[in-house]
């Protein structure tokens, strides 16, 4: 099977990538994927084994025997750890924010890296979403979009989303979570949150989600055309 065309979209939390990339997948009949979710899973298992969050060892350990798969429904991706469904438990603030503890080992990031990449074997193309998707994971990706907006406007569409999916939001807790969570995902000395040097920067702040589609296919077409 001829290579995989693959679409990086990373970004900081809240900047709107899931839904895009769900949509460009669907738009463009590709496989997708959420690897913020393998983290959040990776941190759900770590915490339901009685493991602490910064023993690297254990979590290395976990997230090698990890049993992950996703399961694409008509309501979207869900996502089973040990076919148990865990979409709901692991898109909670405290999630991410555990998700953002475990990615910060380097040695976790390193056994997840080949699941990651598997993805793009066995499809024609695959729309990735994460934070170094075009720096680390699929450095050679054929087009790299990285999406941002500002913390505030993120913090607004989070605690939207949480309501829609009937839980509690605070706007100043998830605001606060939203700039940990940034802080540490920048800071980290691997595989820090950065754009890569040839990705399109997109600032989500003022778009409604069908302009960043628009744009990104526009972005997508005159790229995968030369
Ligand atoms: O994208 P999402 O909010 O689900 O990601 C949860 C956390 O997982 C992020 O805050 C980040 O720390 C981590 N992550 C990562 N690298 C990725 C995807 C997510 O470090 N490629």
């Amino acid at each position: 099977m001829a290579k995989a065309i693959v679409i990086t979209v990373d970004g900081p939390g809240g900047a709107g990538k899931g839904e895009l990339t769900k949509r460009l997948a669907k738009h463009l009949n590709y496989a997708l994927l959420d690897s913020g979710a393998i983290y959040r899973v990776l941190a759900y298992a770590a915490r339901k084994a009685g493991l602490a969050l910064f023993d690297e060892e254990s979590l290395v350990q976990e997230a090698r025997v990890l049993n992950l798969s996703f399961d694409v429904q008509d309501d979207g991706v869900h996502v089973l750890l040990n076919n148990e469904d865990v979409t709901s438990a692991i898109r909670t603030s405290e999630a991410g924010v555990n998700a953002s503890k475990v990615a910060a080992h380097p040695l976790v990031r390193e056994a997840l890296l080949q699941r990651q990449r598997d993805f793009a074997s066995d499809c024609d193309g695959l729309v990735a979403d994460g934070r170094d998707m075009g720096t680390v994971v699929f450095p050679h990706a054929d087009v790299k979009i990285f999406l941002d907006a500002s913390a505030e406007i993120r913090a607004k569409r989070r605690c939207l989303q949480l309501e829609q999916s009937g839980k509690e939001a605070n706007f100043d807790e998830v605001l606060k979570d939203i700039k940990d969570r940034d802080d540490r995902d920048r800071n980290r000395p691997v595989a820090p949150l950065v754009p890569a040097d040839d990705a399109f920067i997109l600032d989500s702040s003022d778009m409604t989600i069908e302009e960043v589609l628009a744009k990104a296919l526009e972005l997508i077409n005159s790229k995968l055309d030369n």
